[in-house]
């Protein structure tokens, strides 16, 4: 069986991972790892591949930024090319990046089965272009292996057949598992001037919150009165440092320290002993949940839900107003406390491969 792998944004990889290396183990499975080009800098693609022991790449597709037709036809066209001369049994796409519709729509075309990882997660807002994503993906998608309950519940309202969808947990767990055990001074916040415990950390690059001038100013207000009572750790994503300059976005930089991305390591490092996580990101939900750790979504919804009924998430949406209200409870001792998740233990990736396998 030959399996073609995409991945293409900075999410992809920590997704893709665990799949590769459960596959590895089996002689009748052929690997091939198509890298779309989405995300380029070392900082948001490079570091992660070395640092997940993810092989390089066979083939770049270096399609790069731009609007979102243009990245996602960009992507189609050379994949297209690619998977017609390549061949291959099953395509697997993971997450709601434009990399995962493109490269899906494709293999559906060429009558190539497609698997879906992180299927069914829905955040019922179409003004995100990641729910556009995961909606045309699953629509198109044979195989759809759901992180949650929830989102079995989800497809079925959608009219998916039962049998094309499979609960296996969740993905980024299996990686997360896997990387603690393997991080040096894992223990030890990722930078020497701050201590465990004793400080939040903040991620920030979804379009709604960083693209709107007014929007991204109400937040930074918000972070300038909670740094007064807690330091904040701040790597940005290349977008939202656009946005700062651009937008001329003014950060207490006595309480906020800005950094660029870190690696998968680094970063888990800097969360694990936070006090708390503020962000906008889906992943980091689930991880705080699986580690205890309190998280403050900035987004109005979430595609996973289940974070905040089982796990330590709260939506505090972009009213500077909440965010500070409930950033000062946690810092205050009032934190919510997970329940756990039903099979977020590592071996989804092993339920995916005996699913492919079947
Ligand atoms: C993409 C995903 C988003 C995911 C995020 C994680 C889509 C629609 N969005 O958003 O779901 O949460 O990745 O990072 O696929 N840039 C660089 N260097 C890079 C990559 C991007 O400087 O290596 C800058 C460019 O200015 C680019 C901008 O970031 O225009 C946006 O990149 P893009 O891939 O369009 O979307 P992300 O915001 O990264």
């Amino acid at each position: 069986m030959k399996l073609i792998h995409v991945v293409g944004a900075r999410p992809n990889f920590m997704k893709i991972a665990p799949i590769m290396r459960v596959a590895s183990g089996y002689d009748d499975i052929k690997q091939v790892l198509v890298h779309t080009g989405q995300h380029y800098d070392d900082s948001m693609s490079k570091w992660f591949l070395d640092e997940l022991g993810i092989r390089e790449p066979d083939v770049n597709l270096e399609v790069g930024s731009g609007p979102h037709g243009e990245q996602t036809g960009e992507i189609m066209k050379k994949f297209e090319k690619f998977i017609m001369k390549e061949g291959g049994d099953i395509v697997v796409v993971v997450g709601d990046v434009n990399s995962t519709i493109a490269c899906g729509l494709v293999a559906a075309k060429l009558h190539i089965p497609l698997a879906h990882v992180e299927a069914g997660l829905r955040s019922y807002d179409r003004n995100m272009p990641e729910e556009i994503n995961r909606l045309l993906t699953d629509a198109i998608s044979d195989y759809l292996f759901t992180p949650a309950e929830e989102a079995n519940e989800n497809l079925r309202k959608e009219g998916i057949p039962e049998e094309k969808i499979h609960l296996v947990g969740d993905i980024m767990i299996d990686t997360l598992i896997w990387e603690m055990d393997r991080t040096p001074d894992l223990d030890k916040p990722s930078f020497e001037d701050i201590e465990v415990g004793k400080y939040a950390v903040l991620t920030l690059h979804r379009p709604s919150n960083v693209d709107d001038q007014k929007t991204f100013r109400g937040i930074a207000e918000a972070l300038n009165t909670i740094g007064k009572e807690i330091e904040i750790v701040f790597p940005a994503h290349p977008r939202t440092q656009k946005q700062m300059k651009e937008f001329d976005i003014n950060l207490d930089r006595d309480n906020i320290k800005v950094v660029d991305p870190l690696s998968y390591r680094d970063f888990l490092r800097l969360y694990k002993n936070s006090k708390f996580v503020l962000t906008d990101s889906g992943s980091i939900q689930q991880e705080t949940t699986y580690l205890n750790i309190p998280c403050l979504t900035i987004r109005e919804n979430t595609e996973r839900p289940f974070t905040i009924s089982k796990g330590t998430n709260v939506l505090v949406g972009v009213n500077p107003e909440v965010i500070i209200e409930e950033s000062l409870k946690i810092i205050n001792g009032n934190q919510k406390k997970s329940k756990g998740m039903p099979l977020w233990d590592g071996k989804t990736a092993e339920r995916i491969v005996n699913v492919l396998l079947l």
